[in-house]
């Protein structure tokens, strides 16, 4: 089966195979930018985003803008029909019409999904609510692939806000299909991996612990996966506040990680890794966003069904 004309909601919406389609052709992009100058040429981007974003929209802009095409869109729903009372299904029949593909980020899970139903392009999800987050996860994988070379026989730990973290909900879904795995969840009691997250991992026979001490394990990783509380996700300000500082990495920390462990995370940070860590040559997280761009320019371009540049 073909990417061309699909939606892609979650990770698990493509095989391993189609996902490492989508990176082999990210890694050639990444090679020889100028071959695909104009591969989206008369192409158009619809990004609707009704929640903030710094790094998912402007990867999806930039990446749009690198291929030749073009982008419309929002990034304040207020200026939008929306303010008046339209529906999202409408909204994207509307869009669909001037379009030939759709980024859509919402606060309400499963909204990517309804839109997909609507909108005759494909749709893919930059994010909903606390669900998911397919395309930061196609970033973690590059940016793994970039300095392991494989997903072959890692420690893999995710840290910080593992209940509302949609980032870590994709990453552990997907990381699940890689055989010869292991999980280290690292959170405080009241931020734990949803049941259905780690579900994924047990089905699949994937050994894991829970702990909320990053530093009796952090020895023991290949990966460390940061993540920011989720602030938006809270109900009450004052548990938001209890728990924001929970885990903070600092160059201390780091001193007893593995040498050849890296730092990884979705960004935006808040607290929970130190500034003096972002010179440790572990610190990785703002390679990982360019990954991001590299990686949305692949996706883009698979769901197009465009090819690459002749002889490549
Ligand atoms: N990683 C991520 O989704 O960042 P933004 O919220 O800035 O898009």
């Amino acid at each position: 089966m073909t990417l061309k004309g699909r939606s892609l909601i979650e990770p698990s919406d493509f095989s391993l195979n189609e996902i490492e389609e989508i990176l082999r052709l990210a890694d050639r992009i990444i090679q020889e930018p100028h071959l695909y100058s104009e591969v989206c040429k008369g192409k158009v981007l619809a990004s609707l985003f009704y929640e903030p974003s710094t790094r998912t929209r402007f990867s999806f802009d930039a990446a749009m803008y690198r291929l030749g095409g073009q982008v419309l869109g929002f990034s304040d729903p207020s200026t939008s029909s929306t303010a008046k009372g339209e529906t999202v299904a409408d909204s994207a029949r509307t869009i669909a019409q001037y379009s030939d593909i759709i980024a859509v980020r919402h606060p309400k899970e499963g909204t990517a999904l309804h839109m997909s139903r609507y909108a005759d392009i494909p749709v893919i999800n930059a994010g909903d609510g606390g669900h998911q987050h397919p395309t930061q996860t196609l970033t973690d994988l590059l940016t793994i692939h970039h300095y392991y070379g494989s997903f072959d026989g890692l420690t893999v730990g995710v840290c910080g806000d593992l209940k509302f973290g949609r980032t870590v909900h994709s990453l552990i879904t997907c990381l699940s299909r890689y055989s010869n795995m292991r999980f280290v969840f690292i959170s405080p009691e009241e931020l734990k991996i949803p049941k259905y997250v780690k579900e994924k991992a047990e089905d699949a026979g994937i050994p894991y612990i829970e702990t909320t001490d990053l530093e009796s394990c952090i020895g023991q990783l290949d990966i460390l996966y940061m993540t920011r509380v989720q602030r938006e996700r809270f109900v009450s300000e004052e548990e938001y506040l209890r728990l924001r500082d929970f885990y903070i990495l600092t160059k201390e920390k780091m001193e007893r990680a593995k040498e050849k462990m890296i730092v990884m995370h979705p960004l935006p940070r808040v607290n929970e890794i130190a500034v003096e860590v972002d010179d440790d040559p572990r610190a990785v997280y703002f390679h990982q966003v360019k990954f991001g761009m590299y990686v949305r320019m692949a996706l883009i371009m698979k769901l197009l069904g465009l090819e690459a540049p002749q002889g490549r």
